[in-house]
């Protein structure tokens, strides 16, 4: 049975208390951190580098790393990011790199290693990886900012994915909410992202509770 995995995104949070709000995602007893990273090459905006990465683990070493690298050539940066205690990356499928290779190189630097899809990428391009990943991301909105809205079109890329390798951990990344996250959990979803929505909760542990049990619910667990 895969777990459910619920994860603050990090863009969500107030930057000028980010060493706080890591904590305060630590104590919501959320099972991992989501850090965004962007270059203003693959999506319109731009966020954290590797010292952000390098801060979550300072300050709560025992909270999980998950790290989403949209970016253009995330083969050049992978290193950098797993040295600063990224522990799973995810790169995008849309990426100007060689994807085997990079995943490889992930793996080899002890990290796990995810791919990523955006809305409009068809789910059959990750096909050729379906093996050599730990876990899958469908995105639920266009890359580059959070507080956008769930785009429900993509969840039957989480029913394909489910349906061809039923072990695999998939992610969905985008306007999660205490609506939306069983919808994709219905869809074959055991992992989801939740920034604005989770950083926007005075008791963010209350929420993440809230979370799993709507969760829990749809899986009938
Ligand atoms: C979008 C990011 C998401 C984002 C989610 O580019 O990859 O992780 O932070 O934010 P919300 O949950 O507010 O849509
Ligand atoms: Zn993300």
């Amino acid at each position: 049975m895969r777990k459910i995995n619920i994860l603050p995104s990090l863009l969500a949070a107030d930057l000028g208390r980010l060493a706080d709000e890591i904590r305060r995602a630590e104590e919501s007893e959320a099972d991992a951190l989501h850090i965004d990273i962007m270059d203003p090459h693959f999506v319109p905006n731009m966020s954290f580098g590797p010292s952000i990465v390098s801060l979550a683990r300072k300050v709560s070493p025992s909270l999980y790393r998950n790290v989403h690298l949209m970016m253009s050539r995330p083969d050049l940066y992978v290193e950098a990011f797993v040295k600063a205690g990224a522990q799973t990356v995810q790169v995008h499928v849309e990426a100007d790199c060689d994807i085997h290779d990079t995943l490889r190189r992930i793996r080899g630097l002890g990290a796990k290693c995810a791919i990523v899809l955006n809305p409009e990428t068809p789910v059959e391009r990750l096909v050729p990886y379906l093996d050599e990943i730990d876990e899958a991301l469908v995105m639920t909105v266009h890359p580059g900012f959070g507080g956008q809205k769930f785009i429900a079109e993509c969840l039957p890329k989480v029913t394909a994915l489910h349906g061809w390798r039923p072990d695999l951990d998939v992610m969905i990344d985008g306007g999660g909410n205490a609506e939306t996250i069983p919808q994709a959990a219905a869809a074959g979803a055991n992992m989801f992202v939740a920034g604005s929505y989770l950083f926007g909760k005075s008791d963010m542990k209350e929420a993440v509770s809230d979370l799993r049990a709507r969760c829990r619910e749809v899986f009938g667990s």
